[in-house]
């Protein structure tokens, strides 16, 4: 299990605790705590329905593949510190990482 922080819409942050051997992506463990995200094309970095912006820990992460590069370079609103949560597989070292929801602050 390691923990990973949601700041919400009202700035206030949210500690989830994510389990780190169900083989779940981030976008499906953000689901599981019932945050809103539509996630239309079930996790193939094409649809940017589960973009995140990573806040503190971005050193954590691995590089994009160059299918999330693309699909993140379609956003208006990506930027460096843009991620596809559906590219992201929880493991121990993203322990600590803080995130927004960027998708939920657009609507
Ligand atoms: S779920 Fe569609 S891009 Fe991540």
């Amino acid at each position: 299990m390691i923990n990973i922080t949601v700041e919400e819409h009202n700035g206030e942050r949210r500690n989830l605790e994510v389990p780190v051997d169900m083989g779940l992506n981030l976008m499906e463990v953000l689901k599981a705590y019932e945050y809103d995200i539509q996630a239309t094309c079930g996790g193939m970095a094409l649809c940017a329905t589960c973009h995140i912006e990573v806040l503190e820990g971005t050193d954590k992460l691995p590089e994009p593949n160059d299918n999330e590069l693309d699909t993140l370079d379609t956003l208006p609103d990506a930027d460096m510190n843009s991620r596809l949560s559906c590219q992201l597989r929880p493991d121990d070292t993203m322990d600590g990482l803080v995130i927004r929801i960027k998708a939920l602050q657009e609507s």
